[in-house]
C-alpha cells in the first residue's frame, strides 16, 4: 500500500503575535518609541535585561526571540512583547525593530550582532563580544563603520559605586595600586559556559567584565600584563578558572597604576563575590559587591546601597540615550574590543601553559 502525503507548501510561521498578560499589556504600537527586539530569553534576559527594558520609558518591546517557540511565547507574554519568534533573521528584517538586545549563549553573539548591524539595527550585545579573534575583529570593524549604536554589556562601569571609585581616583591625581578579588564560585564541568566552542571558558566569558572595569578606572592605556593560573582539573573545561592577572595601566594624565586581579572558583560560597581595594595618596577605598563603599584616610566616608547595583539598569538607559542622540556615555566598539582582545590573549596564553607575556 502506498501512502501519499500532501506536499508542504509553506514553512511553519516562526514569528507569531504574542498573547497578552494582564500585568504587561503588549506594546504593539511604537508611538514614537524605540522598537526593540530581545534575542535570547534565558535566565539573564528574564531576570535582568527584560525588567530593565520594561522599566525604561521610550522602549517598545516588539519581539522576543529564542530557540524554542514555547519559551519565546512564554517570555514574550510575560514581558508584554508584541511578537514571539524563533527566527532572528526575520526579526532583523522587521522595519518596526530599531534596536536589538542579544543575550544568547556566547558562540552566537558575534554572528547575530554582525547580522543586526548589517540590517541597520542598533545593537546591545551581552558580553562577551565573541569567543574567537576573527569574531571580535570583524564585529569591531563592522560596528565602527555601521553608523549604528553598538555596545557590549560590561555593566559594572555603569554601577553607581564604580562611578564613585572613578571620581575618587580622578581627585587623587596620582598613581594607584588596586586589588580586585573575584570569588567566582564553582561551575560544573558540563556547564555550557566552560565549553570552549559554546561559552569560550570563564576568562573569555566572565573575566572580560573585570578587565573592562579596570580599564575604565585606570586606563585607557594598558601598558603591560602577566598572568598565572592553576591548571584546569576538568578535562571538559580546558580554560583555567583560577587565575591571577597583574596589569599596568596609564591614564589620560599619564599616571601609571598597577592592579592585581585574582579570580577563583575555589572560595567559600558565603564570601562576597567581588571585593576591591584601591590605594592612592595615603587613602584607601574598599568596594564590596557594588553595594558598600568605604573610604579610609583623609577623605573617610562610607556609602551603603539598599541592595547591590551592578549597573544593569543604567547601561540600558545609556543605550536608549545614545540611540536618542544624547552625548554618548556608552562604551563603544573600540574599548569593548580591547577588553575582549585582552581576555582572549590571556586565555590563549594560559591554555598554552605559559605564565607570562
Ligand atoms: N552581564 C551580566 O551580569 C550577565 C550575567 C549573567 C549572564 N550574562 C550573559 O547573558 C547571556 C545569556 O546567558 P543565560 O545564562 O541567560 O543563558 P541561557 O539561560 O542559556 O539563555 C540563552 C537564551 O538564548 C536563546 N538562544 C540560544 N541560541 C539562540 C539563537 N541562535 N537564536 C535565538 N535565541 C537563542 C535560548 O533559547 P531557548 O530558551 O529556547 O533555549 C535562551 O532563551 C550570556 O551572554 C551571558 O554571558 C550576563
Amino acid at each position: 500500500m502506498l501512502l501519499r502525503y500532501p506536499a508542504r507548501s509553506e514553512p511553519a510561521a516562526r514569528t507569531v503575535a504574542a498573547a497578552t498578560s494582564a500585568s504587561h499589556p503588549a506594546t504593539a504600537k511604537r508611538d514614537g518609541r524605540i522598537g526593540i527586539a530581545v534575542i535570547g530569553g534565558g535566565g539573564f534576559a528574564t531576570e535582568t535585561l527584560l525588567p530593565a527594558i520594561g522599566a525604561t520609558p521610550d522602549f517598545a518591546l516588539r519581539t522576543v526571540v529564542t530557540r524554542s517557540s514555547a519559551s519565546a511565547a512564554k517570555v514574550a507574554q510575560e514581558f508584554g512583547a508584541a511578537q514571539a519568534s524563533t527566527d532572528p533573521e526575520g526579526v532583523l528584517a522587521d522595519p518596526s525593530v530599531d534596536a536589538v538586545v542579544i543575550a544568547t549563549r556566547h558562540d552566537s553573539h558575534a554572528p547575530l550582532a554582525l547580522a543586526a548591524l548589517r540590517a541597520g539595527k542598533h545593537v546591545f550585545l551581552e558580553k562577551p563580544m565573541g569567543i574567537t579573534r576573527e569574531q571580535i575583529d570583524a564585529l569591531r570593524d563592522e560596528a565602527l563603520t555601521s553608523g549604528r549604536i553598538f555596545t557590549v554589556g560590561y555593566n559594572r562601569r555603569y554601577a553607581p559605586l564604580s562611578l564613585r571609585v572613578r571620581e575618587w581616583l580622578a581627585t587623587s591625581a596620582g598613581p594607584a595600586v588596586l586589588l580586585y578579588r573575584v570569588n567566582a564560585g564553582h561551575v560544573p564541568a558540563e556547564n555550557w559556559t566552560l565549553d570552549p566552542n559554546v561559552g569560550g571558558g570563564r576568562i573569555v566569558g566572565e573575566l572580560c567584565h573585570m578587565l573592562d572595569l579596570l580599564s575604565f578606572w585606570l586606563g585607557p592605556e594598558l601598558v603591560s600584563w602577566s598572568a598565572a593560573a592553576l591548571p584546569s582539573a576538568q578535562r571538559a573545561a580546558p580554560s583555567p578558572q583560577d587565575v591571577v592577572v597583574s596589569l599596568r595601566f596609564r591614564d589620560a594624565n599619564r599616571n601609571e597604576h598597577v592592579a592585581s586581579l585574582v579570580y577563583t572558583s575555589l572560595g567559600a560560597p558565603a564570601l562576597a563575590k567581588e571585593w576591591i581595594e584601591v590605594h592612592a595618596g595615603g587613602c584607601t577605598l574598599h568596594l564590596t559587591d557594588f553595594m558598600r563603599l568605604e573610604a579610609q584616610g583623609a577623605r573617610a566616608r562610607t556609602e551603603v546601597l539598599r541592595k547591590p547595583d551592578k549597573g544593569h539598569r543604567a547601561e540600558i538607559e545609556a543605550f536608549r540615550d545614545a540611540i536618542r542622540g544624547a552625548p554618548n556615555a556608552l562604551l563603544g566598539a573600540e574599548e569593548a574590543w580591547a577588553s575582549a582582545d585582552l581576555a582572549l590573549r590571556i586565555d590563549q596564553q594560559l591554555r598554552a601553559g605559559a605564565a607570562t607575556e
